[in-house]
Parts: structure tokens; C-alpha cells; sequence
């Protein structure tokens, strides 16, 4: 008797995840409708999310989508720069997030009063920040890159133009391989891109001869060298697609894998291995958001994402330069 009023105790519907829709795809459609929301997600998120997003991307194709919507409401399945991103290029919009602990390394491993000093130990250089970075670095920056647009970006500045690149420094030492250009770098990494393992790569081509390592360039050197292709995750996701060959050893987040083996379900795609046996080519921040996150923050509208104007607008220039430069 008492067991079962504890057990009741617990199970209060108000406030368990019982109490949940159970048609969760339905109700979250209902909701976009109701108020004229859009859903964009990115391809590191879970497949279900992927499929009943309207636009799945790479950070420079979902800022673009953010920027042209006409929905009234941005819901953003991504991390919290990209809704970030999101709300300094449409602040006349409600942007949403599923989980607002969604973050990144890269963005929480370059804090705005430590790169404002590094920026001034380094006078006279163009600043050039990765789109995974807070509102406040980009305020702080010239110009925003990603890694689809980022080559493209840097040969565009003057020969004799200086540049500080931050905050991810294999993309920036990638950068400095790839155009020839002396950069400045700052000393960030992604906790998931660094974990790739060059031994385990190298003893999965032993056991698939055929297969291609396709890689993002947010990878170690170690294993960007033994790469055959290199791009952002929607670059490597038109490469496979384009591409005779029938195997891939995929080494960015495995979530990209989804539309992969949608696109090409008679290819073969591997997650490339991390060092440790544990699920580290997972983005933990990523896989925070879920269906029922989804829901809840349209149904609750919030966690909303919210900027001083001032700052916004500090932001939105070095934005508004990538979207002309690329
Ligand atoms: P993309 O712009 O290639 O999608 O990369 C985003 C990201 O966070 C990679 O870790
Ligand atoms: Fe950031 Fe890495 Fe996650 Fe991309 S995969 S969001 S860079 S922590």
C-alpha cells in the first residue's frame, strides 16, 4: 500500500514525461502551422529531427535560410551560436531552441575579453572568426567564415593584409596549408573532431581497401593528411553522392551519416573510430536537443534567444561581410 502511493507520488502526470503527446511528429507539425514556424535543423542532429525539420544544413546554407525566412517564428535544432546566428540576422523573428545548453567547444574555448586582447596584442590584422563562436566574438571580429566558404573568404584579402583566424586551429592550419597565406591562430579545437583516430582510420582501410576517407577539415592534420576529400558536412555529403566510389570512412559527427545513407542507400558509410572506445564522434551538445525538446519549445515558446540590440548590430556586420564575400 504504501509502495503503491510512493510509485503514484512519482508518477505525476503534470509533470512526467508521461504526460507528453504521444504522436510527437503530429503535434510538432500542428504547432508550425499554428505558429507559422520554421524548423531548421542541422546534420548533426538525431535522424528523427532531421526528418521532420523543413531544411536540414551546414552552418552557412542554415544561416541563409535564417536570414530569408518569412515564417514568424525560426525554431533552431542546431547549437547556440547557430540560433544565435539565427535571431542577429533575423531579429524581427522568435528564434527557439530546443535546449539552451546546447553549446560547443569552440565557441566556450574562445571567451569575447580574452580573444578583445589577443586581437590587440595583434594590431593592424584583419579578424576572421568561424561562425562557432558567441554573438560577443563576432562583434569583436571582421569577418565570419565557415568551413564551406572560408578558403574562399581568405583569398579574398590582400596579399599584405595580416590575419588573426580563430577560434579552431586545425581549420585555420588546414587554411594555411590550402591558400598559402600566414595566419595568426587561435588555439581552439572540437572535442569531437579532435578524438578521430589516425590508427583505427589507418586499420579500417586494411579491412576496406575501397574505401575513401572523406573528412572535415575541423580534424587533426594527422588525419586531414590521409584524407582524399576534405569539406563541411554538406560538401561531404554532395561529394559522396557525386562520387563512383561505393565505401566511405566518414570522419566528422556520425549524424551526418543519416542523409548520407538516404541519399546513397546502396553505399556503405563508416563512422570513422574515436581514440577510446566510447561515443565521442557524437557531439554531446548536439544530441542534448530530442523530439520532446522540440516540442516543448514550440508548444512552451522558450527557451527563446534574446541579444542587446547594440551587440547585435556588432555582429550582424562581420555577417552581412560573409553572406556578400561567399
Ligand atoms: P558545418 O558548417 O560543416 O556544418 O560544420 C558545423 C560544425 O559545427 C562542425 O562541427
Ligand atoms: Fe562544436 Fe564540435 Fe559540436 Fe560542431 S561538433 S557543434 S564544432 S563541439
Amino acid at each position: 500500500m504504501e509502495i503503491a502511493a510512493h510509485i503514484m507520488m512519482q508518477f505525476d502526470i503534470h509533470q512526467s514525461p508521461m504526460s507528453l503527446p504521444l504522436n510527437l511528429e503530429e503535434e510538432i507539425t500542428h504547432l508550425k502551422r499554428e505558429l507559422n514556424a520554421v524548423l531548421l535543423a542541422h546534420y548533426y542532429q538525431e535522424s528523427e529531427i532531421q526528418d521532420i525539420a523543413d531544411f536540414v544544413g551546414d552552418s552557412l546554407e542554415l544561416s541563409r535560410k535564417a536570414a530569408a525566412t518569412d515564417a514568424d517564428v525560426i525554431v533552431f535544432a542546431g547549437v547556440h551560436f547557430m540560433a544565435e546566428t539565427a535571431k542577429i540576422l533575423s531579429p524581427q523573428k522568435q528564434v527557439l531552441m530546443p535546449d539552451v545548453n546546447a553549446g560547443c567547444s569552440l565557441a566556450e574555448g574562445c571567451p569575447a575579453p580574452e580573444f578583445k586582447r589577443f586581437i590587440e596584442e595583434h594590431p593592424g590584422h584583419v579578424v576572421i572568426s568561424y561562425i562557432n563562436c558567441s554573438a560577443e566574438v563576432k562583434a569583436l571580429s571582421d569577418i565570419i567564415c565557415t568551413s564551406s566558404n572560408a578558403e574562399k573568404i581568405i583569398r579574398q584579402i590582400p596579399e599584405n593584409q595580416p590575419i588573426i583566424f580563430a577560434p579552431d586551429r586545425n581549420l585555420g592550419k588546414y587554411l594555411v596549408k590550402k591558400t598559402g597565406r600566414q595566419m595568426v591562430i587561435w588555439q581552439g579545437t572540437c572535442i569531437v573532431h579532435e578524438t578521430f583516430s589516425e590508427k583505427k582510420i589507418y586499420h579500417l582501410k586494411t579491412v576496406y581497401p575501397e574505401a575513401k576517407l572523406i573528412a572535415h577539415p575541423e580534424c587533426e592534420e594527422v588525419v586531414l593528411d590521409q584524407a582524399e576529400f576534405i569539406a563541411s558536412t554538406s560538401g561531404l555529403l554532395r561529394f559522396v553522392q557525386q562520387s563512383p566510389d561505393k565505401e566511405f570512412i566518414v570522419a566528422t559527427e556520425t549524424g551526418i551519416i543519416h542523409q548520407m545513407q538516404k541519399a546513397c542507400p546502396d553505399k556503405l558509410f563508416i563512422p570513422a573510430p574515436p581514440e577510446e572506445s566510447c561515443a565521442c564522434n557524437q557531439c554531446p551538445y548536439m544530441k542534448l536537443n530530442t523530439m520532446e525538446k522540440v516540442y516543448l519549445c514550440m508548444k512552451n515558446r522558450s527557451p527563446e534567444i534574446t541579444m542587446p540590440e547594440e551587440m547585435r548590430l556588432r555582429a550582424l556586420k562581420p555577417l552581412q561581410r560573409m553572406l556578400e564575400m561567399s
